[in-house]
């Protein structure tokens, strides 16, 4: 797809000049955006709630000062920050005020931020607003400011391929579209997408909110399992998943037993990424995705307790034996 110029709207209603890049799949995008930097480091936030830490995995600009003093003491050479918003797998929304510390934080640094707003339509409550930084009326370092999106998740279509890249910086835009020579999308997913892009009133009036509807009833119901079964977990009304706490049914509660508990899964044909994957600094945390059809939801879940029966039944030996030894 070739490098467009587009002119979003701002809360004000005024135009603003953007560039956008397609290429194939949003993850296309931030591996070219990456590329001239080899080491992607991590920051993943505690849970522990303090006075400054007012809901679990809080990122606050305190944090990301800390990891950037300590990957430059590394002798890392830090030349951006990748922010995912909705975030994955927490399902956290940023506010406007947080965002903007954020982007002032990064500007105070000279860094590049990235937003992956690859969720952005799949926020199922009503009554919670997502704000896109494309809708902010100014943005503290427009040069280094970049936001990508795509239809893998919004519209459940990561077959097609397609992730964007808005940004300000001509630089940026035409280096990520040289990337198209390699990673471009073929003419006819190009075409279909167009359709479907430009069918906005069906998409605002009919595919969105039958989306999320679907979303909110199979989280309904996904959330009411966990509970029945006491599993914690974030509760959170954006993503397609779930951050749940399986911390009981390790012992000891460790990495290793974290990766035994989600071979355990595969084994009974489910998939359920550990927090491991994704950084977490405490073991137990595992992702459930959610976005899919009652019955199939209502197989995985019987297979989800299934497993859990198992391993609380083998927790329950191996306590008696290690009672039996001391
Ligand atoms: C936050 C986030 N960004 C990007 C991607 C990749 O999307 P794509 O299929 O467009 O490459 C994923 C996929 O899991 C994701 O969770």
């Amino acid at each position: 797809m070739d490098l467009k110029e587009v002119c979003p709207r701002n809360d004000d209603g005024k135009l603003f000049t953007m560039l956008v890049v397609g290429l194939s799949g949003s993850s296309a995008i931030q591996r070219a955006l990456a590329t001239s930097s080899a080491n992607i480091d991590f920051l993943s936030p505690q849970r522990k709630i303090t006075a400054i830490n007012t809901y679990p995995f809080q990122l606050t600009v305190d944090k990301l000062e800390e990891a950037l003093l300590e990957a430059r003491l590394k002798g890392k050479n830090v030349r951006g920050l990748v922010l995912t918003n909705p975030q994955n797998p927490l399902g956290d929304i940023y506010s406007p005020d947080s965002l903007m510390k954020y982007l002032e934080f990064a500007k105070r640094h000279h860094l590049h931020v990235i937003i992956d707003e690859i969720y952005m339509l799949s926020v199922f409550d009503e009554s919670i607003t997502f704000h896109s930084v494309l809708s902010m009326k100014s943005l503290p370092d427009r040069r280094r400011t970049h936001v990508i999106w795509g239809t893998s998740k919004d519209f459940g279509i990561s077959g097609f391929r397609f992730g964007a890249l808005y940004t300000h910086n001509k630089e940026v835009a035409s280096v990520v579209s040289a990337f198209g020579y390699l990673h471009s999308i073929s003419g006819i997913t190009q075409h279909k997408l167009c359709q479907l892009l430009q069918d906005t009133e069906w998409i605002d009036k009919v595919y969105l909110p039958t989306n999320r509807f679907r979303l909110r009833e199979a989280h309904k119901y996904v959330t009411a399992k966990l509970k029945a079964l006491e599993i914690p977990f974030h509760n959170r009304s954006s993503g397609l998943y779930v951050w749940i706490n399986l911390k009981k049914y390790l012992d000891p509660c460790t990495f290793e037993e974290e990766q035994l508990l989600y071979r355990r899964f595969l084994d009974h044909k489910l998939l359920l990424s550990c927090g491991k994957a994704y950084m977490c600094k405490e073991p137990g945390w595992f992702c459930l995705i959610f976005a899919d059809e009652l019955p199939r939801l209502k197989l995985a879940m019987h297979r989800f307790c299934d497993v859990l029966e198992e391993q609380k039944q083998d927790l329950i030996v191996k306590q008696l034996e290690d009672a039996m030894w001391e």
